[in-house]
């Protein structure tokens, strides 16, 4: 079969297509035929050997080559040992043993295991393309609001979103209305249509007007873009407030403390069953997908350079087989 490779970190360059042997399932995994894979942020910071990453937080010894790409959407082409819950033919989705390092998912290819609890059925209503692009954006936005904040049901809560347009944004805004909470959109203004079209009760564009200037009180902050300057943030969440950064960022968590302010997240990790939740909200025209581009397998490259020019709404897909 064909696959992307990384034999050397580096830039986009280093993704290189090639035949490599189909992988077998083991105990409890299932083969996919991979139609869609999608890039994530991790994709890249893996090529260039985390090197964005602070030094003590930074993970070593991902062993090379490697395959990137965790988020598959494709069709179980065998299924392994002891899996009982899917059949050859069924259309599945999911973000793959996230977050290992040498054992993660390896979907920039025609062929890729699973385990069968990462997976669950592709929602109907969409296409591989799309599918692909939910489960790791998906399942942060969906831990992060769920899980780690615990956002209860109805509109006393105001919920702000850094970075509303990315990957995770888009699906963050979503979720949050699913609950019936006020949601702030900050993004550039490139992107205010879309984030209104997602339903987002009120749009800052962060590249003409200082947003902490103008927000006060907010319940939950999350902040997807993350970086020296986090603690921008801190005037505007209420005592008792939280802040969650998706990305590492400088957020003078003294000063916090001292506003009462609290700190809530974590790792994202494979989860089916959340994912099933997200296929049932897609279905049911709750959560909408955007792509931003799609590009052809052998392209990774390019994928990987139109993810470094930044300013994304919504995913990066790699097209592996036809729908
Ligand atoms: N904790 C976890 O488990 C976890 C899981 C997934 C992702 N992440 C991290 O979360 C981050 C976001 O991931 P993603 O997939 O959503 O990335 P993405 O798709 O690249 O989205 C980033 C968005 O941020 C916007 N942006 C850039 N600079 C900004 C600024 N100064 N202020 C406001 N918005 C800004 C960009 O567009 P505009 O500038 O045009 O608005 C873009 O839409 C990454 O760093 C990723 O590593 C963490």
């Amino acid at each position: 079969m064909k696959a992307v490779r990384v034999h050397a970190f580096g830039g986009p360059q280093v993704l290189t297509y090639e035949e490599v042997p189909v992988p077998e399932p083991g105990p409890g995994d299932v083969l996919i035929r991979v139609h869609a894979a999608a890039l994530n942020p991790p994709d890249w910071y893996a090529r260039i050997g985390f090197a964005n990453i602070p030094e003590d937080m930074r993970p070593t010894g991902l062993g090379l080559p490697f395959t990137p790409g965790s988020d598959v959407s494709g069709v179980v082409a065998a299924v392994g040992p002891e899996v009982t819950r899917w059949r050859v033919g069924d259309e599945v989705f999911g973000m793959v043993r996230f977050p290992e390092l040498n054992n993660g998912g390896k979907g920039y290819a025609e062929y890729t295991t699973s385990p069968a609890s990462h997976l669950a059925r592709k929602p109907a209503s969409v296409g591989h393309v799309e599918a692909a692009a939910v489960p790791m954006a998906g399942l942060t936005a969906y831990q992060f609001l769920f899980d780690h904040i615990g956002l209860g049901e109805g509109p006393d809560r105001t919920v702000l979103v850094n970075g509303a347009a990315g990957g995770v944004g888009h699906f963050l805004v979503q979720l949050a209305k699913t609950r019936g909470a006020r949601v702030i959109a900050v993004a550039s203004g490139r992107h205010e249509s879309f984030l209104r079209g997602l339903g987002v009760d009120e749009f800052l564009d962060y590249t003409t007007q200082p947003v902490p200037d103008l927000v006060r009180d907010v319940d939950h902050v999350i902040d997807t873009v993350g970086g020296p300057h986090g603690y921008r943030f801190l005037p505007t969440v209420r005592p008792g407030g939280t802040i969650s950064p998706v990305f590492f960022g400088e957020y003078h968590r003294e000063e916090a403390a001292r506003l009462g302010i609290t700190f809530v997240g974590g790792q994202v990790h494979s989860d089916g069953g959340q994912m099933a939740e997200l296929a049932r909200l897609i279905d049911d025209g709750r959560l909408r997908v955007s792509v931003d581009s799609v590009f052809a397998l052998p392209d990774a490259a390019k994928a990987h350079d139109r993810a470094e020019r930044g300013h994304i709404q919504g995913k990066i897909v790699l097209r592996v087989a036809d729908e």
